[in-house]
């Protein structure tokens, strides 16, 4: 019986192949993104991988991959990444993906809307039918804003709670110093509706729904490991 943290290696491991020597690569985050890291930073040292270099979507990935000697950049010079590999929270049929319980959500979709190949990586666990289903949907919300945009939130009918740091007791900050407000919706009918109504409220910074965007899934199960493409 393979456990969730075999099946995690697997899916992430499976994703690396699709990286070839010279590639600009976007690093996701998460504990099964880091999988995908780990293993180019060990392709990178063997010689197998040659001439890569990455942006990482976040302040600890970028650690991660400094540690592993992975070269960096930024879109000032590769302004276009060949693939990213991260993970999500939830995945349903037509490759719509829920992210950012990690925290790093608005990084990763600024990395992903430049990727020609945003390829997601999960364990069996996070397949769903319907978005929603049991992760919340995070909003990334400029600090200043958390009142009124919690409101506003409430009124779509969700229920709001506010991300709090691993200490369980200051609120968590982003990367880029914001606040996350989780949204507990339940199975959401229209993705697309809701991403664009929460998207245009003044002082939502991001959110996690992460629609039309992916391009491949690789999904870890115990009996496999399946990939699943945009048809
Ligand atoms: C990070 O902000 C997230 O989007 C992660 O990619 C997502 O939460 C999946 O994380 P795990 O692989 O740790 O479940």
């Amino acid at each position: 019986m393979r456990d969730v943290a075999a099946l995690k290696v697997q899916a992430a491991e499976r994703a690396v192949e699709f990286i070839q020597s010279g590639m600009v690569v976007g690093l996701g985050t998460g504990s099964t993104a880091v999988h995908a890291v780990r293993a180019v930073g060990r392709l990178l040292q063997s010689g197998q991988l040659q001439n890569i270099v990455a942006i990482p979507t976040s302040e600890a990935t970028a650690e991660e991959a400094r540690s592993l000697q992975i070269p960096l950049v930024s879109f000032d010079t590769h302004p276009v990444i060949d693939i990213t590999i991260d993970g999500a929270d939830e995945a349903d049929p037509n490759l719509d993906v829920i992210k950012g319980l990690g925290g790093a959500l608005l990084r990763e979709k600024i990395v992903a809307a430049v990727s020609k190949r945003f390829v997601i990586v999960a364990d069996h666990s996070k397949r769903v039918t319907q978005l929603g289903s049991r992760a919340p949907v995070p909003v990334e919300v400029i600090p200043f804003a958390e009142r009124p945009v919690c409101d506003y939130l409430q009124s779509l009918g969700a229920r709001v709670e506010k991300r709090l740091a691993e200490d369980g007791k200051r609120p968590y900050r982003t990367d880029e110093n914001n606040i996350i407000l989780d949204c507990y919706l339940g199975p959401i009918a229209d993705p697309y509706q809701l991403a664009a109504t929460i998207r245009q409220r003044p002082g939502v910074v991001e959110h996690g729904l992460f629609l039309n965007m992916v391009t491949d899934v690789i999904l870890a199960t115990p009996d496999g490991l399946e990939h699943l493409t945009r048809a």
